[in-house]
C-alpha cells in the first residue's frame, strides 16, 4: 500500500523547500530566488537554485532537480517512503506504518536498523554480564568512565560462534538478515557464526541516530586489531564519521577529525565533544560533505607516525578541495590524541588546538624534520623547499612573518628569503590561475555533457519553452520577440517554434492534435511529450524569463568550452572572468 497522496501533501505543503535546503547548502538571494553551490556535484560557481514560489529546486549543473522529497532522498540517501517519514517527522504529519508497501529497500534498511539495534542492545548486556568482566576491566583499563561507556553505547562480543545469532533469531530476525547485516557470517562448508568474538565493540551511528555498523577490538595484541563492518546498504565508511552525531549537536563549530574510535571517545570524555573519525580509511569527499555540513573550521589531528602524515596531507588537500578551512596539529611525543590527552592532560590538547597550524606551517614544520640544518647544501634545499610554501599564503604580512622565523632558523638574511619568495609568487600565481580556469573548464564540461550528439539540458531547456509558448500568450509573446528558429539546438525544435508562431497570430488556443498533424508522423510522438510536459510554474510568464535566462546562460557555457577546445585561452579566460563575475 502506498502513501495515501494527501499526507504527502500536508507533508510537502508544511515543508518550506528554502528552509530545508538552507541546513545543507549556503543559499543567496538572487532575483527571486536562491542560488548556491550544488550539494550533489563539485563546482565552483553556483548553479543550484531554489525557488520559494514553486518550492521547487533545480541544478542547471547537473541536472538534479524537484521537490522537497526529491531533496531529501539524494541528499540523505533515503528511499522515497523513508524520505516521506523523515520530512513528516520534522513538520508533525504522522505517516502511517504500512507492512505490505511497496518498497522494498527501504523495508530492507529498516531491518538492517533493527538488527543492528538488536545486536547493540545484545553487547551492552554482554559488558555487563559475568563474561564481559575482562571487557570491563579492558575499558577501564584505558581510562573510560562508565558513563562514557553508556554515552557510546560501548559493549562486548562474547567469546562464543553462536550466542549473537542465537540470540538475533529468538528475536524474529532471520540468518539471511543478519548475514545481510554484516553480523554473521557464512563459513566454507556453509555454517553461520558470529563474525565478532571476543571482542569490546564500538557501535556506529548515522547522523540520525541509527546504528548502522560496529567497531570490534581485540583486548590483547592479537590480529587483526579492528573488525569493522564491511559496507551494507546503512553503512558506507566513506560518508559516515565516527560519533558524528554526537558532535553534530555542539555549539563548537570547530570539529577535531582523528584517526581512532578510543581518540575520539577518550576526547569526548574530557570535554572535546567535536571530535570525530574516518572508519579506518583516509579522509573521502563524502566526509568532507559531511563536515561541511556541521563545521565551520576542521582541525585534523593524525597520529605521529609516517601513515598519520601522510593522512594528514591528503586531509588537507580534500578538505581544502570543498572549501573547507582546515589546520593540523602533530603531537609530539605521543602517538595519538588518546595517549596525548593520558600524558598531558587536556588543557595541553586544548592548547595544541588553539595553536593548530595552517597548511603552509604544517609543511614547513615536516620539511624542518626532512633537512640537516648544519650541512650548508641541505640548508640551501630546505630553503627552496621551505618558500615554495611560504609562496602560497596570499597575504604579504604572512610572508614576511613566516619568513623572519626562516631566516633566523637557517640564520640568513630575512631580505634574501623574501626575495626569494617574490621571485617565485609570479609563477606561482600563474599557475594557480591555470588550475582556476581548468576546474571552471571542467566545472563548465560537466553542465554540458553531451551523449548521442546531444546535450540534454540544453534539449530539455528547449523543450520546456516551446510547451510555454504553445500553452501561454503571454509567454508566447516575450520568447517569439527574444529567440528565431535558428536558435535551437534542433531543426525539429526550430521547426515547432516556428509553427507556433504562425499559429499564434490570431490569439486563439491551438489544438494539440491539429498541431501536431503539421509535422511527419515519425515525430508525432517526441511532440506529444513535449506538450505534455508537466509544469506547476504559478507564473508562466515567469517561468519563460527564468528559463530563457538559463537557456542563455547554458549557451554560453556551451560557447566558453567549445572555444577551449580550439585552445584560445586568452578569449576563454576572458569569458570565464566575465561569466564568473555575473554570477557572484
Ligand atoms: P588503540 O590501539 O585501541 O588505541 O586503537 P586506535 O583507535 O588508536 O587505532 P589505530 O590508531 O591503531 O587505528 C586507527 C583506526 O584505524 C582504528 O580506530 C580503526 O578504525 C582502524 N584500524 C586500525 N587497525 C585496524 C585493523 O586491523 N583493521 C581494520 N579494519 N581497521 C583498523
Ligand atoms: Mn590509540
Amino acid at each position: 500500500m502506498a502513501i495515501p497522496s494527501q499526507i504527502i501533501q500536508e507533508i510537502t505543503d508544511k515543508c518550506d523547500i528554502v528552509d530545508l535546503v538552507s541546513k545543507y547548502v549556503r543559499l543567496k538571494r538572487s532575483s527571486g530566488e536562491y542560488v548556491g553551490l550544488c550539494p550533489f556535484h563539485g563546482e565552483k560557481t553556483p548553479s543550484f537554485h531554489v525557488s520559494a514560489d514553486k518550492q521547487l529546486y533545480h541544478c542547471f549543473g547537473c541536472g538534479e532537480g524537484g521537490t522537497v522529497i526529491n531533496f531529501v532522498m539524494k541528499m540523505e540517501n533515503l528511499s522515497f517512503l523513508e524520505a516521506v517519514k523523515f520530512l513528516g517527522e520534522r513538520v508533525g504529519v504522522a505517516v502511517p506504518e504500512s507492512t505490505d508497501y511497496d518498497d522494498k529497500i527501504a523495508k530492507r534498511k529498516q531491518r538492517l536498523y533493527e538488527i543492528n539495534k538488536e545486536a547493540g542492545r545484545f553487547f551492552y548486556t554482554s559488558l555487563g554480564s559475568d563474561e564481559g568482566k575482562v571487557a570491563r576491566e579492558y575499558f577501564a583499563s584505558r581510562g573510560l568512565s562508565k558513563e562514557t561507556v553508556v554515552k557510546f553505547g560501548l559493549g562486548f562480543a562474547p567469546y562464543s560462534w553462536d550466542k549473537l545469532l542465537k540470540h538475533l533469531k529468538s528475536k524474529g530476525f532471520s540468518e539471511y538478515e543478519a548475514i545481510d547485516a554484516g553480523l554473521i557470517v557464512k563459513g566454507q562448508k556453509g555454517s553461520a557464526y558470529d563474525r565478532f568474538r571476543n571482542r569490546v565493540m564500538f557501535p556506529i551511528f548515522d547522523i540520525r541516530g541509527n546504528l548502522i555498523a560496529f567497531g570490534g577490538r581485540v583486548l590483547d595484541d592479537s590480529k587483526p586489531k579492528y573488525l569493522n563492518t564491511s559496507d551494507t546498504p546503512v553503512f558506507d565508511k566513506s560518508s559516515n564519521l565516527f560519533a558524528l552525531n554526537l558532535a553534530k549537536k555542539s555549539a563548537n563549530k570547530t570539529f577535531v577529525v582523528v584517526e581512532g574510535y578510543m581518540d575520539v571517545i577518550t576526547l569526548h570524555q574530557y570535554g572535546i565533544d567535536t571530535a570525530v573519525a574516518s572508519l579506518g580509511t583516509s579522509l573521502t569527499d563524502g566526509h568532507a560533505l559531511l563536515l561541511k555540513r556541521y563545521a565551520d573550521e576542521v582541525v585534523l589531528c593524525y597520529d605521529s607516525d609516517e601513515a598519520g602524515i601522510k593522512a594528514a596531507n591528503r586531509g588537507m588537500e580534500i578538505l581544502s578541495r570543498h572549501d573547507i578551512k582546515t589546520k593540523i596539529i602533530t603531537l609530539p611525543g605521543s602517538k595519538d590524541p588518546d595517549e596525548f590527552c593520558r600524558k598531558n592532560g587536556v588543557d595541553a590538547f586544548k592548547m595544541a588546538v588553539s595553536g593548530a597550524k595552517n597548511p603552509v606551517l604544517y609543511k614547513i614544520g615536516n620539511l624542518k624534520e626532512k633537512y640537516d640544518l648544519s650541512e650548508p647544501d641541505q640548508k640551501v634545499e630546505f630553503l627552496k623547499a621551505a618558500a615554495d610554501e611560504l609562496v602560497k599564503l596570499n597575504s604579504i604580512m604572512e610572508q614576511e612573518i613566516y619568513a623572519k622565523e626562516i631566516s633566523v632558523l637557517c640564520d640568513v638574511s630575512y631580505e634574501s628569503v623574501m626575495a626569494q619568495i617574490k621571485q617565485k609568487r609570479k609563477s606561482y600565481v600563474r599557475k594557480e590561475e591555470k588550475k582556476e580556469l581548468e576546474a571552471t573548464i571542467r566545472d563548465l564540461n560537466q553542465k554540458t555533457i553531451v551523449k548521442d550528439g546531444k546535450n540534454k539540458l540544453l534539449t530539455e531547456t528547449e523543450e520546456k519553452l516551446i510547451n510555454l509558448m504553445f500553452y501561454s500568450h503571454q509567454a508566447y509573446e516575450y520568447l517569439s520577440k527574444k529567440y528565431k528558429s535558428e536558435d535551437f539546438s534542433e531543426p525539429l525544435l526550430g521547426g515547432l517554434f516556428e509553427k507556433i508562431c504562425e499559429l499564434k497570430t490570431d490569439k486563439s488556443d491551438i489544438a494539440e492534435s491539429e498541431f501536431i498533424s503539421n509535422f511527419p508522423l515519425e515525430d508525432s510522438s517526441r511532440i506529444a511529450k513535449i506538450l505534455n510536459i508537466k509544469n506547476s510554474y504559478p507564473d508562466l510568464v515567469l517561468a519563460a524569463t527564468q528559463i530563457s535566462q538559463s537557456l542563455d546562460k547554458l549557451k554560453r557555457d556551451i560557447r566558453i568550452k567549445d572555444l577551449a577546445k580550439s585552445h584560445d585561452m586568452l578569449k576563454v579566460k576572458e569569458m570565464i572572468s566575465a561569466r564568473n563575475r555575473k554570477e557572484d
